[in-house]
């Protein structure tokens, strides 16, 4: 696995300061959460720091970029292009530092949108990415009790949460965020 400092360095040239304090706080957000769930702790870490190394792009458009690497965007990419920062840091770590581990490539990958049938690890990096200790929004703590008590229902409030955010904001939402939050509602009633 790879050495911290060498992921730090490749932080440090891809993302600003605030960023790594959010990506240094969902690392050990997620080392805890796998922890408690028994999850790889070392491939939660790399997730964790990796997650949004794509983030830094965005100034000069993640399209551009996306192409480069011959990533498909869809519709709703196409129109908030933020979302395209899960896929396209996936295929930047993969080409950059070598990582073929698919748990952490996929964790990455689907931390914007969350799919229908989420890994373990994707769910621990979806989880920690939103309530790291640098974040803070209305009904935080609520998701932070629950995530320690039962993931998948951290899912399904995280993902509402979403839900009205992508609406406040005049987005739509995006299919895979839709079938995650089905996918973790029938899990509930099952
Ligand atoms: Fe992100
Ligand atoms: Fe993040």
């Amino acid at each position: 696995m790879l050495d911290d400092s060498i992921i730090i360095s490749y932080l440090k040239e891809n993302i600003d300061e605030k960023r790594l304090a959010h990506s240094l706080g969902t690392a050990k957000e997620a080392v805890k959460l796998a922890n408690k769930y028994r999850a790889d702790a070392k491939k939660a870490h790399i997730a964790g720091l990796l997650h949004d190394v794509a983030k830094g792009k965005s100034q000069c458009g993640f399209k551009k970029y996306a192409d480069q690497y011959g990533i498909d965007i869809d519709d709703i990419e196409a129109k908030n292009t933020e979302l395209i920062h899960g896929k396209l840091g996936a295929a930047m770590v993969k080409e950059q530092l070598n990582i073929d581990d698919e748990d952490i490539l996929c964790a990455i990958r689907w931390h914007t949108t969350g799919r229908a049938g989420m890994s373990l690890l994707e769910k621990i990096i979806y989880i920690a990415d939103l309530i790291e200790p640098g974040r803070h929004f209305e009904g935080i703590e609520g998701i932070r009790v629950v995530a320690y008590q039962d993931i998948d229902k951290a899912m399904l409030l995280a993902l509402e949460q979403v839900m009205c955010f992508v609406r406040s904001k005049g987005f739509a939402l995006h299919p895979n965020s839709l079938e995650a939050y089905n996918y973790f509602k029938k899990e509930e009633v099952n």
